[in-house]
């Protein structure tokens, strides 16, 4: 097998995208192992094979998720996005996940390029246009996004379900389905409006999108192979399509979003709605990316020997396997992406990661609380990947796999390597006898020569390879951690320490073979662990990997027997590429992870704070209330009074009690020592 035999057309460019993050919050492990870490591994493997590959990704900063948030922390919409792209931008930097741009969805260029893809729709007449009824905030003045209201679950009754979504039981709603909706703007029950939009008729395509999905085929030319697809990505696909497709709306009246060109009548008011805005952030970055780098971008999209592939997490399948492609295909001059390799969920310590219960581990708290150890991180992620059903990460899981994977296997390996090669050869690669025999790594009792190990190499690196292009990156870890494995168990067969004195030739072919595995490990593990790869890389002094075809260079001069490392070259100082982690480290994860589930009430107190601002009142009015921050120094129940507490408050030159109602939200014993803000010139109710 060629090294570059990938039982897939030849394309002549690869480009790759994650999903773009919605910038209304920080990044936890669940986005990390869906969209962004089997991305990452695909493209520095491909770049390895040297492959024109071109990886995309950048901040989904439009949409109520983000308004809703900017309300309750009081900035801005813009000021929210800010925050969150810079975070972002820094988290996947540090974690290694290696963009060639990433982007932003509130640039100007993103404007324009989605608006004139939008604009290029409605002139070829592809959409519809419809009216609806959508609730109307009339206090407001404004049409509210399903997010803006909330009301009763028609399911379980909740009384803080989202005109999208109940947090409770999980069910998926529209507004219209809410018992007692009210508006989160004003608070007032919205009413019914007229409003008019323009939808795409995915009932039309139904029948191209299923032919294209199921047989790869459309026109009769070939788009890919659906065997290539994985299965819960297929089964989601049809099933859509089983229960049938519906025209769906693609602009909205929001306030933040790309605004309907305005050449279009009837555009006042009107946002590009989601389908027709993130997605075309993948063009609008590729053209960033060529603007930057004085390149064509059209040949990523635009020509069919480009081979286009969208990582996501499961809950984006239908949005990329039928309403994206839709749009490309209504457009005319884009191809269809070749696979959406998409991930399933990881849950975190036997629950599902959840933001809103705080249930989750963030990436840049990880990289805080545990410094330099992104590797460690991208490993357990890897080895743990949700890519045909849900997984789990648990703390004492990534403990056990650095511990007894990463230190006892791969970094004890290649200590040993590097500390027998410096007492034996004073660091020098030992040059051995062609006809030399030692114990292969996979039979003890029958001797190996040094060629046919190198052969053997060669295979199992091919078999981790083709995990790779096949997106079975859990698989393609294993076998690498396998070849470290094969290493350890070359030394532990012939004991070179024992036999340096009786058999030197011996020895020198064991070294060099075990050398040949090191330097082997450095390249193929640069995908996984990068980081890792640049230590290995600095210890045996090889001039750095240049990512343009370093793997198949290597995998070639192994099928021809030549070395990966020379005999006369000379390697640097061992150091430890992984360390133990300590138990103390683990439970004060768990112990965090525990007490902001604790901290979950807290959060349901905090959900008041998005109640509607009341009316806005003149500066005098405020001048008169004076604001004092005190200290809740006891707190009891109030007899007969289910809602009441009874507070005693330092102010620092007086203690006074005051009675409040929240109750039903704090328990007494939770609120010594918090403090609160208190009008101190308040009138005595009573
Ligand atoms: N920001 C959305 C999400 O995270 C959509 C991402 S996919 C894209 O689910 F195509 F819109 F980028
Ligand atoms: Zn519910």
């Amino acid at each position: 097998m060629r090294p570059d035999d990938d039982n897939m057309r030849h394309f002549k460019r690869y480009l790759v995208t994650s999903a773009l993050p919605y910038a209304n919050g920080p990044l936890h492990i669940g986005h990390l192992a869906g969209a962004y870490l089997s991305a990452d591994v695909y493209v520095r493997f491909q770049r390895l094979m040297g492959k024109d590959i071109l990886f995309i990704c950048g901040s989904d900063e439009h949409g109520a998720a983000i308004t809703i948030k900017a309300m309750k922390e009081g900035l801005s919409p813009q000021e929210i996005v800010d925050k969150y792209h810079t975070l972002f931008e820094d988290t996947f930097q540090k974690m290694g996940i290696s963009f060639d741009i990433y982007h932003r969805t509130s640039s100007p260029l993103h404007h324009e390029t989605s608006q004139s893809f939008f604009k290029k729709l409605y002139d070829k007449k592809e959409f519809s246009e419809q009216e609806s009824e959508q609730y109307f905030d009339e206090k407001a003045g404004q049409f509210l996004a399903d997010r803006y209201i909330k009301g009763n679950c028609p399911k379980c009754n909740f009384d803080g379900a989202y005109g999208d979504q109940c947090e409770n039981c999980g069910t998926s709603l529209s507004p219209n389905e809410l018992i007692h909706p009210k508006s989160m703007l004003s608070g007032e029950t919205p009413v019914l409006k007229k409003t008019k939009h323009w939808y795409l008729p995915l009932d039309k395509y139904e029948g191209w999108l299923r032919e294209w999905i199921e047989t790869g085929y459309l026109n009769h030319k070939e788009y890919h192979d659906p065997n290539d697809w994985k299965n819960h990505v297929l089964g989601q696909c049809k099933s859509w399509l089983d229960s049938g497709l519906q025209p769906r709306a693609m602009t909205r009246d929001l306030d933040w979003g790309v605004d309907v060109p305005h050449q279009i009548p009837g555009h006042e008011g009107k946002k590009l709605y989601v389908w027709m805005d993130a997605p075309i952030g993948y063009i609008s970055a590729t053209k960033q990316w060529a603007l930057d780098h004085k390149k064509d971008w059209k040949k990523y999209w635009q020509s069919e020997d480009s081979a286009l592939i969208h990582f996501i997490g499961k809950d984006n399948i239908v949005f990329h396997c039928l309403i994206f492609p839709a749009i490309l295909k209504a457009h005319g001059d884009y191809i269809l992406p070749f696979n959406v390799p998409a991930n399933q969920f990881m849950n975190l310590e036997g629950d599902k990661i959840s933001t809103s219960r705080n249930w989750a581990v963030w990436v840049h708290e990880y990289l805080e609380d545990i410094p330099n150890k992104q590797d460690e991180l991208r490993y357990t992620m890897i080895k743990n990947m949700p890519e045909q059903k849900d997984s789990e990460f648990t703390w004492k899981g990534y403990q056990d796999a650095v511990n007894n994977e990463l230190v006892n296997n791969l970094a004890n390996f290649v200590n040993r390597v590097v500390v027998l090669t410096h007492k034996f050869y004073g660091g020098k690669v030992p040059k051995f006898d062609e006809g030399a025999e030692f114990t292969g790594p996979e039979d003890q009792y029958e001797d190996s020569y040094h060629d046919s190990e190198m052969l053997r190499l060669y295979d199992d690196i091919y078999e981790v390879t083709q995990s790779i292009r096949e997106y079975k990156f859990k698989d393609a870890l294993k076998g690498l951690m396998e070849i470290s494995s094969k290493g350890n168990q070359i030394l532990q067969f012939n004991e070179p320490w024992k036999t340096i004195k009786d058999e030197p030739e011996r020895v020198k072919a064991v070294m060099n073979l075990v050398l040949q595995y090191t330097a082997a490990i450095r390249v193929l593990i640069y995908p996984f662990l990068p980081f890792t790869s640049d230590k290995i890389t600095a210890i045996l002094q090889l001039p750095p990997l240049k990512q343009n075809g370093d793997l198949v260079k290597m995998m070639n001069a192994l099928s021809e027997g030549k070395p990966v490392i020379k005999a006369g070259h000379v390697i640097g100082d061992p150091n430890h590429l992984f360390t133990k982690i300590d138990d103390e480290v683990i439970s004060e994860q768990i112990q965090k992870l525990q007490q902001k589930e604790k901290m979950k009430d807290g959060n349901k107190v905090d959900e008041h704070k998005h109640e509607p601002v009341k009316e806005t009142i003149q500066f005098e009015d405020f001048q008169k209330i004076d604001l004092r921050i005190a200290t809740i120094v006891a707190a009891e129940a109030v007899p007969k009074a289910d809602k009441l507490l009874k507070l005693s408050l330092n102010l620092g030159f007086e203690t006074r009690t005051v009675v409040s109602g929240i109750a039903q939200h704090y328990k007494p014993e939770e609120l010594i020592g918090k403090q609160v803000v208190l009008v101190a010139n308040l009138a005595h109710v009573l």
